[in-house]
Parts: C-alpha cells; sequence; structure tokens
C-alpha cells in the first residue's frame, strides 16, 4: 500500500494504437491489476467529452472531420485542460492515470493527415506531462477493420483503411525510450501478460 508515502508522484500509462486494437478492454484489466495491488488508479480517454473534444467527435462522427487548423487547435485545447485539470492532480495525489490515447495519438493520426509529426510532438510536449510508459498496440489493419465492422457501429471519419495504414505506419516509425509495442492479436490474456511484465520491469 502507498499510505505511508502519500506525496510521491503517480504513474502515467497511455495505451495507443488505431481504433479496433482493444485499448479499453486492456485498460480495464491493467486497473484491475493495479488495485488489486492497493494503488489508487483512474481512467480516462483523449479526446475528452468536454467542449473542445466534443467538436472534434461530433465532427467525425458526421462524416466530415474538421478543417485540419482547427482540429488541431481543438485537440491542444482539449489536451491542455485535461492535463492540467484531471491528468497532473491525479498524478500529483500520487494515482495511476491510464490513458486511452494521448499526443502519440495526434502524431499519428494529424501526422497521417499531413502534418509534421516531430512538430506535433514539440508542440504537446511544451505542456503535456510525458507519459511514464505508453504501449503501442499493433494489430494488422486488416484484423482491426473486422473488428470494427463486427462492433457494427457506424464508421468516423477516421476510420478506413488507407488512412490507419497510414497512422499504423507512422506509429511504427516512433522511437521512444518509453514506448514499448505489443502484439495485440491474440487472445486478450495474452496481449494482457505482456502488458503486465512490462509495468512490472519499468514501473512497480
Ligand atoms: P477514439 O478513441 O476512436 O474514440 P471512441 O473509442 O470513443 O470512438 O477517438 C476518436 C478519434 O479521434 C480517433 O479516430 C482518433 C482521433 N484522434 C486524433 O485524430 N488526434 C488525437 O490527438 C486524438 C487524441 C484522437
Amino acid at each position: 500500500m502507498e499510505a505511508d508515502s502519500p506525496h510521491l508522484r503517480g504513474c502515467l500509462v497511455v495505451f495507443e494504437g488505431i481504433d479496433g486494437t482493444g485499448k479499453s478492454t486492456q485498460i480495464k484489466l491493467l486497473a484491475e491489476y493495479l488495485r488489486a495491488q492497493g494503488k489508487e488508479v483512474v481512467t480516462d480517454y483523449e479526446p475528452t467529452r468536454g467542449e473542445w473534444g466534443m467538436k472534434v467527435r461530433n465532427a467525425a462522427l458526421s462524416g466530415e472531420r474538421l478543417g485540419l487548423e482547427e482540429e488541431i487547435n481543438c485537440l491542444l485545447q482539449d489536451r491542455r485542460e485535461h492535463v492540467r485539470e484531471f491528468i497532473e492532480p491525479a498524478l500529483q495525489r500520487g494515482a495511476w492515470v491510464l490513458l486511452d490515447r494521448y499526443y502519440l495519438s495526434m502524431m499519428a493520426y494529424q501526422g497521417a493527415t499531413g502534418v509534421n509529426v516531430e512538430e506535433i510532438r514539440q508542440m504537446n510536449e511544451e505542456f503535456a506531462t510525458v507519459p511514464d510508459v505508453a504501449f503501442w498496440l499493433d494489430i494488422p489493419v486488416e484484423m482491426a477493420m473486422e473488428r470494427m465492422n463486427a462492433r457494427g457501429n457506424d464508421k468516423d471519419a477516421f476510420e478506413n483503411e488507407p488512412f490507419l495504414q497510414a497512422c499504423a505506419d507512422i506509429y511504427s516509425a516512433m522511437e521512444m525510450p518509453w514506448l514499448f509495442r505489443i502484439e495485440a492479436d491474440g487472445a486478450i490474456e495474452e496481449t494482457q501478460a505482456r502488458v503486465r511484465e512490462v509495468i512490472r520491469r519499468e514501473l512497480l
């Protein structure tokens, strides 16, 4: 238990990957594992359901994305508020923060839309806490598309195969010492075992 060290900073763990890779399931299972060890864990996602995040979501759901400049501005504003009001306060009280998407999504998705990937990283790291560990859940794009089709939800404006392939190519070229590629095309439990192994090795 952490009760005797209340001022220890928490850990920021981020899950990334194209749509349909199973990020939310893996986050739920990792949260259970950490809570069973007495950790305080909070989970959240980006874009948030706040004003700025909803602008991006609503546009994409309508089938047409915002203009690139407006999309970037909204996503940055959304993340700024998220870091200030949710992520940092949780880390400062010692909680683990598990996020479904963060600024690596912007590098992949707005990068695949034509913005320089390194510039996107710099814009974000001016204000956004760098993760302690990030996972890239890697599955073939065709498999992700099949999972999305099976789910039966209408696809948003990001969810088409050539675009997601471009996003996956950017993820696969990323090199940060805190980013770990996880093969995520097998059973849920196998993927979770790989995730926990990295967490134990790097953070516990
Ligand atoms: P997504 O995680 O797919 O939301 P949900 O699971 O609720 O459908 O996020 C919506 C889209 O936002 C996703 O296709 C990727 C995109 N996105 C960006 O383009 N840039 C970003 O910085 C973030 C965080 C998300």
